[in-house]
């Protein structure tokens, strides 16, 4: 039977009709409403309309927060006004279906491991660099949930020691200095400097603040001061994947979100600080370092997929 997958992201919700082997029957896009309560009506809208005239499993809600081991509060969320927010609840009163909520993260890890770049492996971490730092764990052909269902914070880990402030009350997480986020603010700081930061500099001046689209452009034409921030970010990545190498051992890292567009670019330098800082490096096996297949569409397939195995797992 088909399910259902919405993917709620910081600029856009995605929704989609799945079928079983992962592939999107149809689909709808609508713009973040910042208010909690006008984002719950747009992803009540959206169900309706998209499950409207078919028998659906289930859905799937992926969202950018740490979620309960039941799959229903979003304990908080660093980039959104969630606290113990009960969606499913919330979601399911006014639907009339099952609704499953998972990491956004999960969700697309989980659609990169059954349908895309990770299918062929039974041991793969996903990071996904936008907004925030996303991760998924798959450990022995599962996802990794942990005790209370809100681990694989990939993007909280603590990379520098009292480094920079983050949105989950800590300093120095990975996501201050793998995200989008980090991106746009080392591309300031190169343009502040000069030299190779010229062009940076330039289009900040021009357009009055730097964004990911401008920075994207003169990353795809090579800019070196684009690239160098690129490759500072893909450095601390790199790093970090080390240190998940000694944890988890996972034959490959995927790479996902928009940052990741850039290709070699981002995976060089990952694959340089990685081998720089690997545990029993020359002894330790190499995993391998991809980009993710499904880009846009992993979260609304994966979410879908999850509630399908929510609801096989509790039948
Ligand atoms: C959140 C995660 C989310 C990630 C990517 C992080 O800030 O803590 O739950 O998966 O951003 O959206
Ligand atoms: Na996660
Ligand atoms: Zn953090």
């Amino acid at each position: 039977m088909h399910a259902i997958g919405i993917d709620i992201g910081g600029t856009k919700i995605a929704g989609a009709v799945v079928d079983e082997l992962g592939a999107i029957v149809r689909s709808e896009r609508v713009p973040t409403p910042g208010d909690p309560a006008l984002l719950e009506d747009a992803v009540v809208e959206m169900i309706r309309s998209l499950s409207a005239g078919e028998p659906t499993a289930a859905v799937g809600v992926a969202a950018a927060g740490f979620i309960d081991a039941a799959q229903s509060i979003v304990y908080y969320a660093p980039n959104i006004r969630w606290r113990n927010e009960p969606f499913r609840e919330k979601l399911e009163a006014r639907v009339g279906t099952t609704v499953v909520v998972d990491n956004d993260a999960n969700a697309a890890g989980w659609a990169e491991f059954r349908f895309g770049a990770g299918r062929l492996v039974s041991d793969m971490v996903m990071l996904t660099i936008g907004t925030g730092v996303g991760g998924a764990i798959v450990a022995g052909d599962r996802l990794f949930r942990g005790g209370f269902g809100a681990g694989a914070e990939l993007g909280h880990m603590r990379l520098v020691p009292n480094g920079i402030a983050c949105g989950c009350g800590q300093h120095g997480c990975l996501e201050q200095y793998g995200s989008g986020r980090a991106l746009l603010r080392m591309a300031g700081e190169i343009a502040d400097a000069g030299g190779i930061g010229q062009a940076l500099a330039r289009t900040r001046d021009e357009h009055g603040a730097l964004d990911g689209r401008r920075v994207g452009n003169l990353i795809a034409a090579e800019d070196p001061g684009a690239t160098a921030a690129l490759r500072q970010l893909g450095h601390w990545l790199g790093e970090a994947s080390a240190s998940l190498a000694a944890v988890l051992d996972p034959q490959r890292f995927v790479f996902g979100g928009g940052v990741a567009v850039a290709g070699d670019l981002l995976l060089d330098p990952i694959r340089e600080a990685f081998l720089e800082h690997l545990p029993a490096r020359g002894y330790h096996p190499e995993p391998d370092f991809v980009i993710a297949e499904l880009v846009n569409d992993a979260g609304v397939v994966g979410a879908a997929d999850l509630a399908r195995v929510w609801v096989a797992e509790h039948a």
